[in-house]
């Protein structure tokens, strides 16, 4: 497996493959790789013949007062994991190599992107399509590999690919739990012992909803009352965010009648965590 560092470097690698007829995998990432990653990398190396993780934190997608500089890099845990998993190569650029200095170009999107992630973070999707764009550009993969756990962001993705003509297969792939339900992500290295067990809350709080739903509840508001009130029994969790909305358009629903998605953020302590899960009536 190489480590690539530059676009000059990486695109005559994936020329040779396409010329020998190879399908090519992208798994994006911005590195500090877990289970959940590893399931994308293992996944696209079942369904391609080289896989290509990116591995870049992604600054245009970070709002001022995010975690952008504190946000965890580890490259060479993330090198074994990817080897391990049957990666061919990872490209790791620098941010001078994604963006020129006097960069003036974005990917923006009207719809999908103004609830949910997008009402706390206005500028995060924008920062998403341009990287994605940019990455499909370089890398020109046939399938690309989003986990569900950002499920606003696959999405997004998806439509991006839609409006845009990429010819890329979007895969999207399951939320991956640690064994006690907390969703998988490389922003859990921020929560001390108390924020890890007081993280479970919302996965436990979605697992009702989903309850209620199987139990023939159609509702929205209700459900969605009651993950705001289990989650509110836990005082280290703040919500940001609890919404029930439909899968394809992310719009808010009153009653449970199309594939849905139920999604919430909250900060434990100051870490914000996402989580959701889709049902279909
Ligand atoms: O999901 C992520 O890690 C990032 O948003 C992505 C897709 C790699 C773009 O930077």
């Amino acid at each position: 497996m190489q480590i690539i560092k530059t676009i000059e470097e990486l695109r005559p690698i994936i020329k040779g493959w396409k010329k020998e007829g190879l399908q090519v995998g992208l798994v994006p990432t911005m590195g500090y790789l877990h289970e959940g990653h590893k399931s994308l990398i293992v996944k696209a190396a079942s369904e391609n013949d080289k896989v290509v993780v990116s591995d870049f934190v992604n600054p245009t997608q970070f709002g001022v007062n995010e975690d952008l500089t504190s946000y965890p890099r580890d490259i060479d845990r993330d090198a074994a994991l990817c080897e391990a998993a049957g990666a061919a190569v990872i490209f790791h650029p620098e941010p001078q190599e994604m963006y020129f200095s006097d960069n003036c170009t974005f990917v923006d999107m009207d719809a999908l992107t103004k609830g949910l992630c997008g009402k706390t973070r206005p500028t995060h999707f924008r920062g998403v399509c341009t990287v994605v764009s940019k990455l499909f550009h370089i890398v020109t993969p046939d399938r690309a590999y989003f986990g569900q756990k950002d499920a606003q962001q696959l999405a997004v993705v998806r439509r991006m690919v839609r409006d845009l003509n990429f010819d890329i297969t979007i895969v999207g792939c399951p939320i991956v739990r640690e064994a006690d339900g907390l969703a998988m992500s490389s922003r859990n290295t921020y929560l001390d012992a108390k924020e890890r067990e007081a993280a479970l809350i919302l996965h436990k709080s979605l697992a009702l909803g989903e309850e209620m739903m199987k139990a023939g509840e159609c509702d929205a508001v209700k459900i969605k009352d009651a993950i705001i009130k289990n989650i509110g029994t836990e005082p280290l969790a703040r919500i940001d965010y609890v919404e029930i909305v439909d899968s394809e358009t992310l719009k808010e629903v009153v009653s449970i009648e199309k594939p849905v998605l139920t999604a919430v953020a909250a900060y434990i302590g100051t870490t914000r965590l996402i989580d959701n899960f889709s049902y279909e009536p």
